[in-house]
């Protein structure tokens, strides 16, 4: 059996990975990983039990939080379909031991930490190991634990370091402005952060700034677009644009292979 395809999303902030990630896989039929919510939840993990994860004295504790959490996603694809309206959009529930977290790990609480949390080196390695083990490899033909022909992942790292053998790799840019602006929509639509008061574009924007700054400029993996990436500014675009723009360069691809 061949090797799943794989497809490598990777980009700042709010730039659209995962929305486009997801609507690709649902396309394709292909699986998604969301490897954005494993650092999230391992900062959340860390803030419940009081521990701050931008105070560089508690890296240690960290890095054990990381190891033994039990992190799961579940996406679910509501209709399979190869056209690219219609389909209502693909969901993610993402579990920390057993426990749907999916919205406790979108709040500028853990947003603003998780950053510090993902230059932790011990802290990428444990979740390099758990993503590795639910199907993001290069040699799963056999037994492998992806059941779909492809997989499609998304991150700051996939077309440096989780896929560096991925068969197409996208890096997804957007001014911050207009990533500010989608994000806090979002937000709202998803019922806000009941512990932020109002959010404000500004306070959006400035997040997502930071947090481009401190992944970009770690040591460890850092935020930055691969030699052999695609890059696609989402600024002028739809989501349909985008995805078909992905979805047609995938099966250019494939009829190749
Ligand atoms: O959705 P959004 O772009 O706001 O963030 P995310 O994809 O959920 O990722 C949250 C944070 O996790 C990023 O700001 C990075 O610090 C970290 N991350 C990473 O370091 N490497 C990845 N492959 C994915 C996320
Ligand atoms: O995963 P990442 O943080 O890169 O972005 P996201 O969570 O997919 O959020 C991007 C937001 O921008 C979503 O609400 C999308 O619906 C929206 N959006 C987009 O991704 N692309 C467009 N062309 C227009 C809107």
């Amino acid at each position: 059996k061949k090797r799943p395809f794989q497809v490598a999303i990777d980009g700042p902030a709010a730039s659209g990975k995962s929305t486009t990630a997801k609507m690709v896989a649902q396309r394709l039929g292909f699986d998604y990983i969301d490897t954005g919510a494993f650092y999230r939840c391992v900062t959340l993990a860390a803030l419940s039990k009081g521990i701050n994860p931008s105070d560089p004295s508690n890296t240690g504790k960290i890095a054990s939080i990381a190891g033994e959490a039990q992190i799961s996603l579940e996406t679910v694809f509501p209709e399979r379909t190869t056209s690219s309206a219609s389909a209502s959009p693909p969901t993610t529930r993402v579990y920390l031991d057993s426990i749907d977290v999916s919205s406790e790990i979108r709040t500028a609480q853990v947003s603003k930490h998780v950053s510090a949390t993902a230059a932790i080196g011990a802290v990428r390695e444990a979740v390099l190991h758990k993503v590795r083990s639910i199907g993001a490899n290069d040699d799963f033909a056999e037994g492998a634990a992806t059941a779909r022909d492809g997989l499609v992942m998304d991150g700051r790292d996939i077309g440096t370091v989780v896929l560096p053998n991925a068969d197409l790799k996208i890096f997804l840019v957007a001014n911050s402005q207009v990533r500010a602006e989608r994000r806090l929509q979002e937000l709202i639509k998803n019922g806000a952060d009941p512990a932020s008061g109002v959010l404000q574009v500004e306070d959006v924007r400035k997040d997502l700034e930071q947090r481009d700054e401190l992944d970009r400029t770690r040591k460890v993996s850092p935020l930055k677009k691969a030699p052999d990436a695609v890059e696609l500014d989402t600024s002028g675009l739809t989501i349909e644009g985008q995805v078909d723009i992905i979805v047609s360069t995938v099966k250019g691809l494939q009829s190749r292979q």
